[in-house]
């Protein structure tokens, strides 16, 4: 049982849950968490038997009860847990697809559009992302996109180090909840944070690593293809590899 309890401990708080709690007060927190921040206690992980209005019946972990509405609601509709929410974000920009998609992207962080509209890669580098979804027989409603940070970052510039820290446990629980088959890091920076890795993207693309249950095969940023056309065939040679594992498991 003590072992259950620390796999538990560990895995929550990898993905960041500070506590779990059924009064509503508690759920609308994380504007300003008390100082100090919140602490699971055994009794957080045993004794409630309601997660938002889910039932747990005994035996059935609330990691399982985790879904996408719930990660949705702790971000919280202004998230205020980096110093992205004061330099000009507009919007969460949380995620979009099919809750239970086989094939994942993951992008770096909004840009203008994206902020403006709430949905990722929905701009010029996103109108690229779809065509690859279509090259290879898919709609942007079958797979799932998300970035690692939720926010835009001022000027477009990289997120840093504390805004990833805050923000990607959010995607971890994303992954956990739709349990992709295949999640493609998209470019330098989401294949970096996924794989906690500095190795540069001409090392990591073109392999395939173990990642949270998926196969993951980090590729170049779509708009690293705008101004780089020719590496368009790289990207060709890892999506006709994603398509082989999704088809060969249908
Ligand atoms: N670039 C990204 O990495 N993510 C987006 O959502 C848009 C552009």
């Amino acid at each position: 049982m003590s072992r259950e309890i620390a796999d538990h401990l560990k895995y929550y708080t990898e993905i960041g849950v500070d506590g779990v709690s059924r009064d509503p007060k508690w759920r609308a927190r994380g504007v300003n968490p008390p100082e100090g921040g919140h602490h699971m206690s055994e009794t957080d992980l045993t004794s409630s038997p309601m997660v938002s209005g889910t039932p747990v019946v005994s035996g059935v972990s609330r990691i399982d009860a985790d879904t996408l509405d719930l990660i949705k609601s702790d971000i919280g509709p202004d998230c205020r847990r980096c110093k992205l929410c004061t330099l000009g974000r507009s919007q969460i920009v949380f995620g979009v697809g099919h809750p239970k998609a086989r094939l994942m992207f993951v992008g770096e962080a909004p840009g203008e559009e994206e902020d403006k509209r709430g949905e990722p890669f929905v701009g010029r580098a996103g109108q690229l992302l779809t065509k690859i979804i279509e090259a290879i027989g898919l709609t942007r409603d079958q797979v799932y996109i998300a970035n690692v940070i939720k926010c835009r970052p001022p000027g477009n510039r990289n997120p840093e180090p504390d805004e990833v820290a805050q923000c990607e446990p959010f995607l971890f629980r994303q992954i956990d909840v739709i349990q992709p088959r295949v999640i493609v890091p998209l470019g330098k920076f989401a294949s970096q944070s996924l794989l906690k890795t500095m190795d540069p993207i001409t090392r990591l693309r073109g392999r395939q690593f173990d990642y949270r249950g998926a196969a993951l095969i980090p590729t170049f940023h779509p708009a690293y293809l705008l101004r780089n056309p020719s590496a368009k065939r790289e990207v060709w040679e890892d999506m006709k590899k994603v398509r082989a594992i999704l088809q060969s498991e249908i």
